[in-house]
């Protein structure tokens, strides 16, 4: 039995030497290593030994099997030796080729229209300012010419943090700041986040203004409305119109809402103009002397234009979007678009 053994190891050694694969050489494993391979045939003879011989050859066969089982091992490795570097020398891999391009984002399109409304003002000598979006009940109200128990405070419905502080409601404040820190002439824009107790299809509690203040010698309606066709052309396109309607704000005087000719509808009427030809696009004024006063200065020496329009209310229009929320649910499906 011992015999036949070794005879099975030289021919399996022989077989395994000459595999030219791995996975020939697992064929050859099973051939005889497996649990119908010639090894465990062999060691069913075993059974038909006399008790006393059957320990002695079992330990002899055993050693030659275990001889088989390295054999293989050697073997194997060579092989997969082999089969590595035939890989590592036909394939390579171009570690300088571009990968796959990765999905491009894009500025949220609230920034995008800020953005383009100060390259626009920029233009005719615009620079922006900014302001805190805590303020006080004083820059937020007072020095804007609306005293306690104004009715005008009841036209924004406030936030407030303590008894004398606010979420600003208004990009107006930083009109104040600005007469406080620099010297006329003036001529800023202010962007940034608003915030009102308010939210339905048009109304969010957080929103975007955009502010314009100029300080300067005789400055009249003329030059206001002059700005603002300006910026209407530009920002919508260059036919549509600018009209003025007379209105009430306390830190101007006189006051105008301004309205555009549809974008949409090029004034025919539409649902998002609500079939008027017209859309309110914001409100503007000659600064108050009162505004002008609380912040420092001479109103009898100065005088200036304000205007602020609602940068969600501008890209609506200009997009036709009609749900201010789309903007701030992070849908990359609506985002996307604004590429
Ligand atoms: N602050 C006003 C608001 O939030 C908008 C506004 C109106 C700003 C007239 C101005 C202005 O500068 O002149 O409703």
């Amino acid at each position: 039995m011992q015999k036949k053994a070794k005879l099975i190891l030289t021919e399996a050694k022989e077989a395994f030497e000459k595999s030219p694969t791995t996975k020939l050489l697992y064929d050859l494993k099973v051939k005889y290593l497996g649990k119908q391979g010639l090894f465990s045939e062999l060691m069913k003879g075993l059974g038909k030994l006399s008790k006393e011989d059957r320990p002695q050859v079992g330990k002899e066969v055993n050693i030659v099997k275990n001889e088989l089982e390295s054999a293989y091992q050697v073997r194997l490795q060579q092989l997969d030796d082999l089969e590595m570097n035939k890989k590592l020398q036909t394939e390579h891999l171009d570690l300088t080729l571009p990968g796959p391009d990765a999905p491009r984002g894009n500025q949220h399109p609230l920034t995008q229209t800020m953005q383009e409304i100060v390259g626009i003002l920029s233009k005719i000598g615009f620079t922006v300012r900014t302001g805190p979006l805590i303020e006080t009940d004083w820059y937020n109200f007072e020095a804007l010419n609306i005293p306690k128990d104004h009715p005008a405070r009841d036209m924004q419905d406030t936030f407030y943090i303590d008894d004398t502080h606010v979420l600003r409601t208004h990009t107006s404040p930083v009109q104040i700041h600005t007469m406080q820190d620099e010297k006329p002439p003036i001529r800023i824009l202010s962007p940034g986040s608003v915030f009102r107790c308010d939210a339905d299809v048009t109304h969010s509690p957080n929103f975007y203004q955009i502010e314009g203040l100029l300080i300067d010698k005789d400055v009249s309606m003329a030059h206001l409305k002059g700005t603002i066709s300006f910026f209407v052309k530009q920002y919508f396109g260059t036919k549509i119109k600018t009209r003025f309607r007379p209105s009430f704000f306390p830190f101007t005087e006189p006051s105008a809402e301004v309205d555009c000719s549809c974008p949409q509808c090029n004034g025919k009427g539409c649902r998002i103009c609500s079939h008027t030809g017209w859309i309110e696009i914001g409100g503007s004024g000659l600064v108050h002397p009162n505004v002008i006063k609380s912040a420092g200065l001479d109103s009898d020496e100065f005088t200036g234009y304000a205007f602020g329009f609602g940068v969600e209310r501008m890209a609506m229009i200009k997009y036709g979007v009609d749900d201010i929320r789309l903007f701030n649910e992070n849908d990359v499906r609506f985002l996307g678009q604004f590429n």
